[in-house]
């Protein structure tokens, strides 16, 4: 179960200077009217990952089996929209000691940081390992680079049995993946064509690792069909969380000057939730001068480090808070303890981390600075499924509100580029130019 308490952002809480007006929210009842007709014909081509809760997933959990069965370690290749979501969903339903003592022990080489490749190296059993490469285009660099180091070594310790230890997740047609994918009879899976990395924790890319990790996909499937069945059916704004979401940010945004769209779970396990959310919506739609800076803050902790700015800095930011209101454990605090401490007495830690959301809640309220709430009863694959459908159409949706296509990130291409022609790679001699024309060291500190 979610529940939106956006009771926060309205203007008669806080103000019109800072706060959202009914009206104003309602205004844009025909816009959404008639968005809401033009995503439910979308559905086959852009908003086609509205359409994944409903795929048949029996090769992923057969899949899933078979590597449970035969390996120690699942090791996930790729970046981005490619590494993101997997990690979100293992750490939001699996156990912060998962792979102390689980197995298959789960990796993911994104970064081309070689001393934590070399970590993960060092950490796994290659013959006991099985890689899952991601990457939609085939052809990200960090993606490749990493893959092509684990092939040589693949090669080297086993041999032809090498491609047993590979699983490749890529375009159904396109890039170098899929080439060497079907050249070499490698298990692979295909990411729908018109679904773009971010958007895709749903397919395979996000269930695969999930289902190998023991986690419900079909449960995180099932919550997520439930969030489109009610953005389907609803085309009133105060009834369809997705444009809800989405209008009263941007509203936010363009008529209150909230540049900036902090999330601030008070839940660890939604720690990298987070960072799934700052990708969706910075690179969907930090477009044409457009867009919302997403900062990622966790309750409490948080409180002893950004609370401040979010209060008494720039009035630039609208928070959602998310809540979690029963956790898996918890822990009391004695009640025999001085007396000066009495007010900590018999209370748990999960009743200390909620109340202080609701402190930190009503501070920020005070301060005029507009939030959100998200309840969630509990983290489980239903609630997680409803929460990533959730925020995949608010920001699907955003794209018509601020005019922008939400489902590409030509600037992020220009620098892939660049880093191509420095590596040398064919057909990018331009690129190389026009690179060393704007590269310049002009003003420097050097110190030793
Ligand atoms: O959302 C996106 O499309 C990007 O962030 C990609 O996921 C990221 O660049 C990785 O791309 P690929 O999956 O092609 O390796």
């Amino acid at each position: 179960m979610i529940k939106i308490d956006y009771t926060d952002v309205m203007a008669d809480r806080i103000g019109e200077r800072d706060g959202i007006l009914r009206e104003e929210l309602l205004s844009f009842r025909y816009f959404t009217v008639e968005t809401h007709s033009l995503i439910q014909r979308e559905k086959d081509n852009s908003f086609y990952f509205a359409k994944l809760p409903y795929q048949d997933i029996t090769d992923i959990l057969e899949t899933a089996k078979q590597i449970r069965e035969n390996f120690d370690y699942f090791i996930v290749i790729g970046i981005g929209g490619s590494s993101l979501g997997n990690i979100m969903l293992h750490e939001a339903l699996n156990d912060f000691n998962y792979n102390e003592n689980h197995f298959p022990k789960f990796y993911v080489l994104d970064n081309v940081d070689p001393e934590k490749f070399g970590a993960v190296i060092d950490r796994i059993d290659i013959k006991r390992s099985c890689f899952n490469v991601i990457t939609k285009s085939g052809s990200t660099v960090e993606t490749i680079a990493n893959f092509l180091i684990i092939l040589d070594i693949l090669k080297e310790e086993l041999g032809e049995k090498y491609k047993e230890h590979l699983i490749i997740t890529t375009d159904p047609e396109k890039g170098f993946l899929r080439k060497f994918a079907n050249e070499n009879n490698i298990k692979s899976f295909s990411i729908p064509e018109n679904v773009g990395g971010r958007f895709s924790v749903l397919s395979s890319v996000g269930l695969l690792s999930a289902a190998v990790c023991g986690i419900d996909i079909e449960q995180i499937l099932e919550g997520a069909r439930k969030m489109d069945l009610i953005c389907s059916v609803e085309e009133h704004i105060e009834h369809n969380p997705a444009y809800l979401i989405a209008i009263l940010h941007y509203l936010a945004n363009i008529r209150r000057g909230k540049s900036i769209s902090v999330m601030m779970p008070y839940s660890e396990r939604l720690s990298s939730f987070v960072d799934w959310y700052k990708q969706l919506w910075a690179e969907s739609l930090g477009k044409e001068g457009f867009g919302q800076t997403p900062i990622k803050a966790i309750g409490a902790i948080d409180q002893h480090s950004q609370i401040q700015l979010f209060r008494e800095g720039p009035r630039d930011k609208i928070v959602t808070f998310i809540q979690v209101e029963k956790f898996k454990r918890d822990f009391k605090i004695p009640t025999d303890i001085p007396e000066d401490l009495n007010y900590l007495a018999g209370h748990s830690l999960s009743e200390i981390l909620n109340k202080e959301l609701l402190g930190t809640k009503v501070a920020l309220t005070k301060s005029k600075v507009p939030n959100l709430t998200i309840v969630l009863d509990e983290i489980n694959p239903y609630n997680i499924g409803m929460l990533i459908y959730l925020y995949e159409m608010a920001t699907a949706f955003s794209g018509y509100l601020y005019k922008i296509n939400p489902f590409d990130q030509p600037a992020v291409e220009e620098g892939k580029n660049f880093t191509y022609a420095l590596m040398g790679r064919k057909g990018y001699e331009q690129k190389l130019e026009e690179f060393k024309s704007i590269y310049k060291e002009k003003y420097k500190l050097e110190i030793s």
